[in-house]
């Protein structure tokens, strides 16, 4: 392996311990602005720094993250189709090996779909990725996909993965599964874990824990950290796991302490009511005094209260306070 490909890889995957957190923001590709990943730059911005790398597309990684960040970025270069398309398994390389040394990834990543209509395109696909990237010392990871029609069991997951590893993938990324410890054995390679469907905070936890004593290097996750009420005590608690060791009790311990002592904040509404009840105030009062005062020199005291019940026009701004 050459001394460009040991040098990202290790960036990626850290040495000391074998770990690797990576953080996924690549979602838009297929599912378009999806649910809290609406804006990736402000979603990005407060977890960049406690992940290994970011998992990116080159429009998220151009708009949204800082080019002085020294995270390493994992490059998402398959796609070409979305999820109200004919079929998600359709997809190629849409991004140059040039484009991709100009954004200085230190990863390209890429999905195959294996047992689908697409299956010999995407490992075909696979197979001339990792040719090209390596010429460059990239290392590539490969995302077994899953899909309605795909399995997400040992047996499929192990086939799937193995198919990644022997085109030469460097990382293949997968979901985990019962008896995940099967999968990871027969994949020469390192293997990371997906986070999968937002789930509760202690499950997610749990999944990161079983993933790395199943023997893969860490978890991929996405929408169980920027999904979560509370993305960065997540990703700490998460990180915990994976770098400090921890178990599921302790790290999710660590959670509840870290959103505990995060800056309440305060409910969206107050703000708001409180400016519409300003607003309304001023908005009577002038009408009710213009009313009144248009009133006095028309009419005395008297011929003022005995019009209040009855002029349907004074009832109208109540309404409005409401
Ligand atoms: C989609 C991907 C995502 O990066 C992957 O699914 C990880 O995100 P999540 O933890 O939300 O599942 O590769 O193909």
């Amino acid at each position: 392996m050459d001394w460009g490909l040991k040098n990202r890889l290790s960036s990626i995957i850290k040495p000391q311990n074998n770990r690797a957190l990576m953080l996924a923001v690549d979602h838009g590709y297929f599912l378009g602005p999806t649910e809290k990943l609406e804006d990736p730059k402000k979603v990005i911005a407060p977890l960049l720094k406690h992940c290994d790398s970011l998992m990116v597309t080159r429009g998220v990684q151009r708009a949204s993250v800082s080019a002085t960040a020294d995270t390493p970025m994992v490059l998402r270069v398959s796609g070409g189709s979305s999820i109200i398309g004919e079929d998600l398994s359709q997809e190629d390389i849409t991004v140059s090996i040039e484009d991709a040394i100009r954004l200085n990834a230190s990863a390209l990543a890429m999905s195959i779909f294996v047992g689908s209509k697409y299956e010999y395109q995407t490992i075909v696909n696979l197979g001339k990725l990792v040719s090209e990237a390596e010429k460059y010392g990239i290392p590539v990871l490969a995302v077994t996909a899953v899909g309605k029609e795909l399995g997400k069991d040992a047996r499929y997951l192990s086939l799937a993965c193995r198919v990644a590893a022997e085109q030469g993938a460097h990382i293949v990324k997968t979901y985990y599964c019962d008896n995940f410890e099967k999968v990871v054995q027969s994949c020469p390679v390192p293997i990371i874990v997906a986070g999968g469907k937002k789930i509760p905070e202690r499950d997610a936890l749990q999944l990161t824990y079983n993933a790395i004593k199943a023997g893969a290097v860490g978890v991929d996750m996405g929408r169980n950290i920027w999904q979560s009420e509370h993305p960065v005590p997540m990703i700490k608690a998460a990180r915990a796991i994976i770098h400090g060791n921890l178990n599921v009790d302790q790290a999710f311990k660590l959670y509840k302490k870290l959103v505990s002592e995060e800056p309440k904040k305060k409910p969206q509404n107050n703000p708001n009511q409180k400016k519409s009840n300003n607003k309304k105030k001023p908005q009577n009062n002038p009408n009710q005094k213009k009313s009144n005062n248009k009133k006095k020199p028309q009419n005395n005291p008297n011929q003022k209260k005995s019009n209040k019940p009855n002029n349907p026009n004074q009832n109208k701004p109540n309404p409005t306070k409401k």
